[in-house]
């Protein structure tokens, strides 16, 4: 039994529902934030995330600020690339604009490779596109949440090596670290942003990041000081290495509340294995497209190979739009989120699918959700194909 007031099961893609435990764990009582218990337990959460990102290589470098995933765009454009630096965005929705803009507001040069709504910019395109310009970085976001885009980042992160290896690889991993599979050192990353809201299973409010030895060694060649006082890894780095080695420090006040709910699910994640975590992310994502597709639906993403296991962006039927629909399931206890991609928002809803709402047996949100979609559509004047 949840120790939760009863509420509508929140399944859009982040914030996601949380484990008691891990809620509990936010009412922890007041600690100084440079106390050796407090320090030892942030110093276990950045330990604890180089295993969640799956490195062991000593020259990573975790880091966890207060703030949410956009301040992870903030440090990358801040610190790892310069005013007039050339970066390339792979575009797979509504995400890469917003990156995009971040850097243009730091005065680095963004050109977006575009996709189709639905699809992802083709191999030979980014083969090309980097053949073109001196590309300081490119970004990938890995699940687009206005889409349920998944972008392959194994192939393209070797692509990259290979035409233009000095060109620092970038993932925006907000929506997928902790549900799709991500391989930090296999894969050869430089930088994966996420946050604490979605499939971490944490509340929001913390920015994670992952920075590799060579995303750091760029960071310190820099020729201009970074672009942000907050977000300024000259100012982070030596506190998240000293809060590592179990010693106070001090650059701004973190959250122990939140850090301690990190930590629980940071424990909760790690006590399986990540192979079967990525397993039953799949598996239920599958379950689910297959029962869209049986409701006579169809997704943003078409092909399979470009849909991401951790949400689904289900176009609704002809005529109907989001405020139709999500009231009637709000009704039936199950929260979606309406379209987000600014051509389509009206055509479509967004069903989030990570975390506990996949990977706790005791829940039935999953079924619960498919059975109020398909009866609130009903409700509201679909006819379900026989
Ligand atoms: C892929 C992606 N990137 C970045 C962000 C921005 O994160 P936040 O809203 O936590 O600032 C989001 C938010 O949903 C996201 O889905």
């Amino acid at each position: 039994m949840s120790s939760q007031p009863p509420h509508p099961t929140l399944l859009i893609p982040g914030p996601i529902e949380f484990d008691d435990e891990v809620l509990q764990s936010m009412s922890h009582y007041s600690q100084s934030h440079v106390s050796a218990p407090f320090v030892n337990t942030f110093g276990e959460v950045l330990t604890m995330l180089r295993q969640l990102f799956l490195t062991t290589n000593p020259a990573s470098q975790p880091f966890v600020i207060s703030g949410s995933g956009t301040l992870g765009w903030d440090m990358v454009a801040a610190n790892l690339v310069e005013p007039g630096d050339d970066v390339l965005v792979l575009h797979t929705g509504y995400f890469a604009d917003s990156f995009a803009d971040c850097f243009e507001t730091y005065g680095i040069k963004a050109t977006q490779l575009k996709a189709p709504i639905g699809d992802r910019p083709q191999q030979d395109e980014v083969e090309k596109a980097l053949k073109e310009k001196d590309y300081k970085m490119i970004t990938i976001t890995h699940t687009d949440t206005s889409t349920g885009v998944l972008s392959e980042i194994k192939s393209l992160s070797s692509l990259i090596h290979r035409v233009s290896p000095e060109t620092l690889i970038v993932v925006d991993g907000v929506c997928s670290v902790g549900c799709e599979e991500l391989r930090f050192d296999d894969w050869d990353l430089d930088c994966v942003i996420t946050a604490s809201q979605k499939a971490i299973g944490c509340p929001a409010g913390l920015s994670i990041v992952m920075a590799s030895g060579r995303a750091i060694e760029r960071f310190k060649a820099r020729k201009s000081p970074p672009g942000s006082y907050f977000g300024s890894w000259k100012n982070w780095l030596p506190i998240m290495q000293n809060y590592e080695a179990k010693k106070p420090s001090y650059f701004a006040t973190p959250s122990p509340q939140l850090i301690h709910a990190l930590h629980t699910s940071l424990t909760q994640i790690l006590s399986k294995p990540l192979e079967d975590r990525f397993r039953i992310h799949r598996e239920t994502s599958e379950k689910i497209k297959k029962a869209v597709s049986d409701l006579g639906l169809k997704q943003l993403a078409s092909k399979p190979e470009n849909q991401a296991n951790g949400m689904t962006a289900i176009y609704l039927p002809e005529g109907m739009t989001p405020p139709d629909v999500l009231p009637t399931l709000m009704k039936k206890g199950v929260v979606f989120a309406g379209g987000l991609h600014k051509e389509i928002a009206a055509k479509y809803v967004r069903f989030g699918h990570m975390g506990v709402s996949v990977t706790d047996p005791k829940r039935d949100d999953i079924d619960k959700a498919l059975k109020a979609l398909k009866e609130g559509l009903v409700e509201v004047g679909y006819k379900v194909p026989a």
